[in-house]
């Protein structure tokens, strides 16, 4: 959600620190600030703007120093103003940059106001700053280790003191934090991609690390307060990887990857084989007898498609849930459910949580499909396919979507080749189906100027409507979730057959009814539930596959789809929602890769 990013060094750090802040800005983008330590006083520049401007701004007042922090937020606690941004200071002695929430900052807050302690923010985070303050007798590192003792809640925090210029303290319990090593400077950052081309040897903290960073000593204490050695990784992030190229917005240069993305996805796979997923899959998925999946918005759809593959081709039991109503919910343990996680970033609070949930109700077979291999999901679980979407930096998801598809399609025909159920030359028809995926993808991705189209016309509406069936209805409510996100369009999806049971009253020849509508079993009940729509001035508007016999009429526009596509229809279905969504954003000038108040990654609860 926020990002963090910290640099001591003999050098001016500021560029690290505003670079590093450009790279993490998609995570959250309320507001941003640094703050530098430079003979012996504590100075800062924060802004409610983007990275570009706060960098004009440090330019401008000259700012610079050998050690600093620097943040971008996406606001928990008080409103997205200047004087909630982060770094936050206390007594122009402490300076700190905070991920996630302090559950029980309240108490703290009302405990340090007693001491004297004026607070001039709403944020949880200014109590740390306080905090750390009051408890410093000369040492940084105790200081910090006795104020995180204190709270309650998930965190990865930076500070420094201005009595110690060459040292900063970083603290870990929930939320990521790196240490990044450098030959005679060291760095800290909520992610790697915060430090690409400053280094790439990375050291992930564990939780409860606190980490005590100089020029040229890096020392980690666990949670016990006991001196730890963590591996140090060698973490190739393309410098590039963050960068637009020809295309107006990462979300546009995105959808395009998908082909790309898909292909790399594939790339190793030659047949259905369980270590896929990691060594000893064979006999983890040989004990199962049920699939359970937890995932978030996006990945909460891709796991709903999901499951009606896993049931209809591999004949195994799926339930899938919400993370964040799974983890509080008293539901019905079963010890031979594998338990999966869907998660582009790894990191969502809420699914990190239900599986931490699972594991503590006796479910230990695990699996993470994920898009960063050295997400806190991916030591969560017990096995991990990593999708291979390269990063994404759009809020809106598309190519992580998709490969997420594409991963749980291979799950779904390694269970049912486990259980007897996917004969060869079906497993052949599979490989060739997902290897022309890419090919396919191309194809649907040259509708683009159809969409833009119909996208002059959704601009001007207030609501739409999405309606799909089977395998479609998790594509609607993607399409949907698309709009909303980044058009601010009321967007609402059903399953085409429930629509008389409610929505209906809603259509009017103002409401625009998009249809997803595949040549499937389900096509000519599809098509009376679209009659339905018509018969009262509905405006409908239906990707159809060639073969529906889905024609053009007054109120009924039509946009062909290539070919049909089986059970991946929906990994083709879905792209020309993203197109829809992506231009009519584009009309409505908003903000395309950072709609207002959203975060690409949601690590707080
Ligand atoms: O990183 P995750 O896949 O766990 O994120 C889950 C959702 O927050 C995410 O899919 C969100 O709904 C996207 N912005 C959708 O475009």
């Amino acid at each position: 959600m926020c990002g963090i990013v910290g640099a001591v060094a003999l050098r001016d750090i500021t560029p690290v620190l505003v670079e590093g802040l450009r790279r993490l800005e998609y995570r959250g983008y309320d507001s941003c600030g640094v703050a530098l330590l430079h003979d012996g006083v504590l100075t800062r520049s924060r802004s409610t703007a983007r990275v570009a401007e706060l960098q004009a701004q440090i330019k401008q007042s000259a700012l610079g120093g050998s050690i600093g922090i620097s943040h971008t937020r996406w606001a928990t606690h008080g409103a997205p103003v200047t004087a909630n941004a982060h770094p936050h200071f206390s007594r122009d002695e402490v300076a700190v940059v905070h991920n996630g929430i302090i559950e029980n900052y309240e108490s703290i807050r009302a405990e340090l106001k007693r001491a004297g302690y004026e607070f001039v923010t709403d944020t949880d985070t200014e109590v740390i700053a306080h905090l750390v303050h009051q408890l410093y007798r000369g040492d940084l590192l105790t200081a910090v280790r006795r104020a995180v003792s204190r709270f309650t809640g998930a965190y990865a925090i930076a500070v420094m003191h201005k009595a110690e210029p060459q040292r900063l303290v970083g603290a870990r319990h929930g939320s990521p934090l790196v240490v990044g090593l450098g030959e005679g400077e060291n760095f800290l950052a909520s992610d790697a991609l915060a430090l690409a081309g400053t280094t790439d040897q990375i050291i992930y903290l564990e939780d409860g690390d606190v980490v005590d960073i100089e020029l040229r000593r890096v020392q980690i204490v666990d949670a016990a307060g006991v001196a730890v050695e963590r591996a140090v990784h060698t973490v190739k992030v393309a410098a590039g990887g963050a960068e637009l190229g020809p295309y107006q917005h990462y979300m546009q240069k995105e959808i395009f990857e998908q082909p790309r993305a898909i292909s790399d996805t594939i790339e190793s796979i030659e047949s259905i084989t369980p270590e896929q997923f990691g060594d000893g899959a064979s006999a983890v998925f040989a004990e199962v007898d049920s699939v359970l999946i937890l995932a978030c918005g996006g990945s909460y759809h891709t796991a709903l498609a999901a499951k009606i593959w896993l049931e209809s081709i591999a004949r195994v039991p799926t339930q899938v849930e919400i993370s964040s109503e799974y983890r509080y919910r008293d539901s019905v343990p079963n010890a031979r459910t594998l338990v999966v996680v869907v998660s582009q970033s790894g990191e969502t609070a809420d699914t990190l949580a239900a599986l931490k949930h699972a594991q503590s109700l006796g479910m230990k077979r695990t699996l993470g499909i994920l898009n960063v291999a050295t997400s806190a999901m991916a030591r969560e679980t017990r096995m991990q396919f990593i999708t291979r979407a390269g990063v994404e930096i759009s809020v809106a998801s598309t190519k992580a979507f998709t490969t997420q598809l594409v991963a749980l399609f291979l799950l779904t025909l390694t269970l049912a080749k486990q259980r007897g159920l996917l004969d060869e030359a079906a497993e052949r028809k599979h490989i060739r189906a997902l290897r022309h995926l890419p090919a396919a993808l191309q194809a649907v991705l040259a509708l683009e100027p159809q969409v833009i189209a119909w996208s002059q016309q959704f601009a001007h509406k207030d609501h739409a409507l999405f309606l799909g069936r089977g395998l479609h209805y998790p594509m609607a409510l993607e399409g949907a979730l698309k709009l909303k996100e980044i058009t601010y369009i009321h967007a609402e999806a059903y399953p085409a057959g429930e629509l008389k049971h409610g929505p209906l009253a809603l259509v009017t020849d103002q409401m625009p009814v998009v249809i997803v509508a595949p040549n499937d079993a389900l096509v000519e009940k599809l098509k009376s539930n679209m009659q339905e729509v018509r018969a009262r001035g509905g405006q409908l508007y239906a990707f159809a596959d060639a073969d529906t016999r889905i024609e053009p009429a007054p109120g009924m526009h039509v946009i062909r789809m290539p070919e049909h596509y089986g059970a991946l229809s929906p990994i083709l279905h879905v792209v020309p929602l993203q197109l829809l969504a992506y231009h009519t954003a584009l009309a409505r000038n908003t903000d395309v890769d950072k709609p207002r108040n959203l975060a690409k990654s949601v690590t707080v609860e």
